[in-house]
This record gives C-alpha cells, sequence and structure tokens, in this order.
C-alpha cells in the first residue's frame, strides 16, 4: 500500500482515516507476503473496504469476489507506442487512486473551470466498495492483420492462445476481442461503471470501447466459507472453485510461472457471454434440473450426497451431467478459478429475458486450463439451455510494484 493509498479522501470521518490507516498496515503485510490481501480493517465493512492495488498478483483474480462487474475491452486506435505507454501510465495512478476510494487527478470539482474536471464525479462520497481493476491484453495488440503493430510479436506469449471454434459457438464479433480488456469489480454499481467510465475518458485519441458488460450476483466465490452464491438457474454456482486460500493449487493452476517472461505472476482471463434460455429452462423439471448439473437445487449437494462440500461421486451421474464433465477428474487434473457474474441485459423482442452468465476464468496456461475443459463440455446437457455468444482471452500481467505501471514487463 502506498502513502498515496492511506491518503484521507475530502469529507472523511476521522473514525475512518484510522481505519483506513489500520488497514493501510494490514494490506502492507499481506502485500509483502504476496498476497494481495484485503483491507477489512474500515468502518464500511468489508464490503465498503479498500484492496490493495498493488502487489505480487493483480487484484481481483484470486481477492474475494464483489457483488458487481463491469467489464470492458478495449481497441487501440493509436499507432504510437510512446503514446499508448504515457496513457497505461495515466490508467495506473487513476486505478491506484479510484481503488483507494479517492478520485483522479484533482477531483470532480476543482481545476481548471474552462477545462472539464479530472474526475466525472458520480462516486464522490461513495466508499471504495472493494474496486478491483484487473487489466489484461489480448493477441491483437501484439499483431494484428499480420502486423506487428507495436514491435509487441515477439513479446506474445505461447499461452495467449487464439480460443478455437467449440461446438455450438455462435460468436458475436462486436461482443469480443479488443486489444486490452480491464475488469472492474465492486460492490457497488456505480463505483465499478465509473471506474471504467474514467479510464475510457482518460484513453480518449488513444483506445476506444470495443465491447463491454455489466455483471450483478457473482456466480461463484473464491472464499470457501461464504455462502454460495446462485445462478439464474437457481443453483449453487462455485462450490468446488478455487479460492485465495488455496495457495498451491493457486500457484499450480492460476499463477503463470517463472518460466512465463514477463507474464511470470501474472494469469490468463478466458471471459465467455453465455446466453442462458430461462424460459426453457424454467419449464424443466425439477429432476431434469438436477440430473443437467449432478447436483441437488437445494442444499447443492452431489448427486448421492447429502451436503453441499461433499466429495462429488462422478460415476452416481449421468455421462452428460454439467459437474462430471467439467470436473478436473475427467480432465487430467485440469483446473480454473471460475470468477462469472449474472447478467440481463433487458429482452430480446420476442418476449425472452436476454439474460446469461458472462462467464470468467483464470488460469496459467489456458491450453490446460479453459481450453480442454471446454472442449470436455462439447457432450454438455447444458448445452441445450445455453449459448456462448461472445468470447474474450486476455494476458493479465503479475502485480503492480511500487513505482511500476501497468504494462511495464511487457513494454520494457
Ligand atoms: C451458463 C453456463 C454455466 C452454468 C449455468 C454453470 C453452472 C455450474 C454449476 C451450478 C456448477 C456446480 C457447482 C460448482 O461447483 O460450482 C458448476 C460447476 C463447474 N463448472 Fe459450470 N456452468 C456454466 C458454464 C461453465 C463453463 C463454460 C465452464 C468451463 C469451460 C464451467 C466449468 C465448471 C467447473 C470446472 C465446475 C466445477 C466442477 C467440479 O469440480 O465439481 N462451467 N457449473
Amino acid at each position: 500500500m502506498t502513502g498515496e493509498q492511506a491518503e484521507a479522501r475530502p469529507g472523511m470521518s476521522r473514525r475512518r482515516m484510522l481505519g483506513f490507516s489500520g488497514a493501510s498496515l494490514l494490506v502492507g503485510a499481506a502485500a509483502g507476503a504476496g498476497l494481495d490481501r484485503v483491507a477489512s480493517a474500515d468502518e464500511d465493512g468489508a464490503a465498503g473496504a479498500a484492496i490493495a492495488f498493488r502487489g505480487a498478483h493483480q487484484a481481483g483474480i484470486a481477492t474475494p469476489v464483489q457483488d458487481r462487474l463491469h467489464f470492458a475491452a478495449f481497441d487501440v486506435t493509436t499507432d504510437d507506442r510512446d503514446r499508448l505507454v504515457r496513457m497505461l501510465k495515466e490508467w495506473t495512478d487513476a486505478a491506484a487512486a479510484m481503488t483507494a476510494g479517492r478520485p483522479v487527478g484533482n477531483g470532480a470539482a476543482a481545476g481548471s473551470p474552462v477545462a472539464p474536471p479530472d474526475d466525472t464525479g458520480e462516486a464522490v462520497g461513495l466508499p471504495p466498495s472493494r474496486l478491483t481493476l484487473t487489466i489484461g491484453f489480448g493477441p491483437s495488440l501484439f499483431e494484428k492483420d499480420g502486423e506487428d503493430r507495436f514491435g509487441l510479436r515477439a513479446r506474445r506469449p505461447a499461452a495467449l492462445v487464439d480460443l478455437p471454434h467449440f461446438p455450438g459457438d455462435d460468436l458475436d464479433p462486436d461482443r469480443g476481442g479488443g486489444d486490452i480488456a480491464v475488469q472492474a469489480c465492486a460492490d457497488d454499481p456505480q463505483v465499478a461503471v465509473h471506474a471504467i467510465r474514467n479510464l475510457a475518458r482518460i484513453g480518449f485519441g488513444v483506445v476506444a470501447v470495443r465491447w463491454s458488460q455489466l455483471g450483478f450476483g457473482k456466480t461463484s466465490s473464491t472464499t470457501p466459507d461464504a455462502q454460495t452464491p446462485r445462478n439464474l438457474f437457481g443453483f449453487k454456482d462455485g462450490t468446488d472453485n478455487l479460492g485465495e486460500s488455496d495457495k498451491a493449487l493457486l500457484d499450480e493452476h492460476v499463477w503463470a510461472g517463472k518460466g512465463d517472461g514477463w507474464m511470470a505472476g501474472g494469469s490468463y482471463l478466458v471471459a465467455r457471454r453465455i446466453r442462458m434460455h430461462i424460459e426453457t429452462w424454467d419449464r424443466t423439471s425439477l429432476r431434469e434440473q438436477e440430473d443437467i448439473f449432478g447436483r441437488g437445487k437445494g442444499e447443492g449437494a452431489p448427486v448421492g450426497r447429502e451436503k453441499e462440500r461433499d466429495k462429488p461421486v462422478l460415476a452416481r451421474m449421468k455421462p452428460d451431467a454439467h459437474v462430471r464433465l467439467a470436473h478436473p477428474d475427467s480432465n487430467h487434473g485440469a483446473r480454473i478459478l471460475r470468477r462469472g457474474y449474472s447478467f440481463t441485459d433487458g429482452s430480446d423482442g420476442l418476449g425472452r429475458l436476454e439474460a446469461g452468465l458472462f462467464f470468467i476464468a483464470f488460469q496459467s496456461d489456458p491450453r490446460k486450463g479453459f481450453i480442454p475443459v471446454q472442449q470436455s463440455l462439447a457432450t454438455d446437457a447444458l448445452n441445450e439451455y445455453i449459448q456462448h455468444v461472445g468470447s474474450g482471452i486476455y494476458a493479465c500481467p503479475p502485480g503492480v510494484r511500487e513505482g511500476g505501471h501497468w504494462g511495464d514487463g511487457l513494454f520494457a
């Protein structure tokens, strides 16, 4: 935690200032241990607290999942490498401020009266809300239409592959790809939206939003002790997920290794916008719904077991049950950290909800994580009720160190 992050915001109460100082110590110690942990000493409680922006790993991956998402993918519109790096530095300063609950630059109502304010203002007075901002670089940043745009072609990590076509995909190119992605998660949607909006504003002339997605109701948890959230099909989602306490498993399955150059300590993000056919599902019997997942709808226990956390017996599930096909034992031990959100973007003009799961998975190598698991899901009984309509893959670098900035390893 930097001094700047511990700085009080205007209007902050003394009690809260003390809370933040205590939190700074907590975060500082945890960041030293490479844990990127949460500052929870704030008087607003966990939901209002600040999460350390700097550390060995980026926050927003293994840190506890917040309630809301604003995900945005940007196209780089300049061919000026230096200008792009300058913007990434400006983004880093803004991200450090916003995640600490401070406004960007001079704030919303200070500075020159004849220029637009540095901050757009809609988060003034709101707590940090556990905002995390996680950046990733898409394959097209390294090479687009055969062109080495920024001299980065040789820096493209081998694991940043173009995702193959999967059976059933109906991908909309306007809801996929992008040179740079930012995942903003917070407990208050206004805080997440404010963060993306201000990054887009700072990036004007350098980047343009290509596509974005709002999400609510986290569909996975990285804190196994917390109550497991439910997805829009009404099932507990995220029971068997990797969490912040699984340090050895995170090292093995989520963090890129030392051999991965500038990506060491980073992770690969796969995003899939998955439409869920809610109306068809709602006409499906309870038994069939439970057979499809291989878990009960109430307690969330695996078929033939009693409690949610009981070990699944895959052989007892139908051969095409989702959990059976996605389980590490069916995929040579492949594991991913799921961090998705539900979405409902109104209705589709045919009287159906335009709803689904914005699936996000982090892994140390998508060739050993998302890709084989998704291939195994080709025969998933769930496929009758869902369709993948958007897709992206991004290399998320390690955390920003003191004095460093987003992309410093890549552009070094
Ligand atoms: C709309 C689409 C999806 C829905 C509604 C859904 C729902 C669920 C539910 C309810 C569970 C059981 C509880 C749990 O352990 O979390 C589960 C487990 C799981 N899902 Fe999905 N899922 C979807 C898509 C996917 C995709 C695209 C993948 C990866 C390619 C995936 C990978 C997994 C994994 C790895 C597990 C844990 C299996 C285990 O170890 O027991 N899911 N999912």
